[in-house]
């Protein structure tokens, strides 16, 4: 790993820090209009998944977009069975330290942090409450599951200010509703999550993570969504974005990876090199390929 500890600030010239470059940041912050341009000239979202300081500061010196502190967390550092368990304040103490990596380091990154199970289900002032929880402690945009109801509690946040990035397809808060951990919309189930997914963009939501839905239904769903951009994993590549969770594309996990992810630190000599790995092919449009989602 190249970062360093230095009392000044790193740079991200190379795409690695080092204490001998200019110490002078020379990447844009990413913002909403930011990830817009991307958008608009074709450019590839890259999104990561982190929990901690240093993890943050790498990826974002890799070049990731953004991060998301998801609430994945609960399977891979605190090794529950799934993210139901997560609360909201083990989500603060994770967007705060994440947070202050970036900021240790100058960097750039957009950062999301998830409202976990439970803290948004009751309605939207108990959203708003726990989103302003995240948002306090360094996140620039929420994350929230479902379709339905949560684009009044989307619109809600939206208008008070906080950028809301929804969640549709497996939503692994929902797992035990779903059965496991399955494809979603298929058949019959795709004008449902199409109609959710319209919603959600009428509500505010700025981005969208589709996961584990078809290819077909995300590329279309892109297509007919200009102002929410489709974040996917295991959807497929026509999606204006991907994301990975960490420990999977490193491919250190507790649990079998899902069929989809690629482990990017068998091609890779350190940590920062996968994470440029990941950027480098979701950019060049070889990260997901075909035979990584039969669905
Ligand atoms: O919690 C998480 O890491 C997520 C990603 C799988 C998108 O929601």
């Amino acid at each position: 790993m190249s970062i360093t500890h230095t009392d000044a600030a790193p740079v991200y010239g190379s795409g690695k820090l080092t204490p001998t470059e200019p110490r002078v940041a020379q990447r844009k912050p990413i913002s909403l209009p930011r990830l817009a341009e991307l958008r608009a000239r074709g450019e590839k979202i890259t999104m990561l998944t982190a929990y901690d300081a240093t993890f943050a500061a790498v990826a974002d010196a890799a070049g990731v977009e953004c991060i998301l502190v998801g609430d994945s967390l609960g399977m891979v550092c605190q090794g529950l069975a799934s993210t139901v368990g997560v609360g909201l304040e083990t989500m603060r103490y994770h967007v705060e330290s994440v947070s202050r990596g970036l900021l240790r380091t100058q960097g750039t990154a957009w950062l999301i942090g998830d409202l976990p199970f439970g803290s948004y289900h009751e309605g939207r002032e108990q959203a708003l409450r726990s989103a302003a929880v995240l948002m306090q402690a360094g996140a620039h945009m929420v994350k929230l599951e479902g379709g339905g109801w949560t684009a009044e509690t989307t619109r809600f946040l939206v208008e008070r200010g906080i950028p809301v990035c929804a969640h549709l397809g497996l939503t692994p808060q929902t797992v035990h509703a779903l059965g496991g951990y399955r494809v979603q919309g298929r058949g019959d189930a795709a004008a449902t999550l199409k109609r959710h997914a319209h919603e959600l963009q009428d509500a505010g939501a700025a981005m969208l993570v589709l996961e584990m839905v078809p290819a077909v239904l995300s590329a279309e769903l892109t297509l007919e969504l200009p102002t929410c951009h489709t974040i996917g994993i295991g959807a497929g590549k026509g999606t204006a974005g991907q994301v990975l969770v960490l420990h999977d594309m490193l491919g250190v996990n507790l649990a079998k990876n899902p069929k989809f992810v690629r482990n990017f630190m068998a091609e890779a000599h350190s940590v920062q090199g996968a994470f440029e790995a990941y950027v480098r092919a979701v950019k060049d449009g070889s990260f997901p390929n075909d035979a990584l989602h039969a669905w």
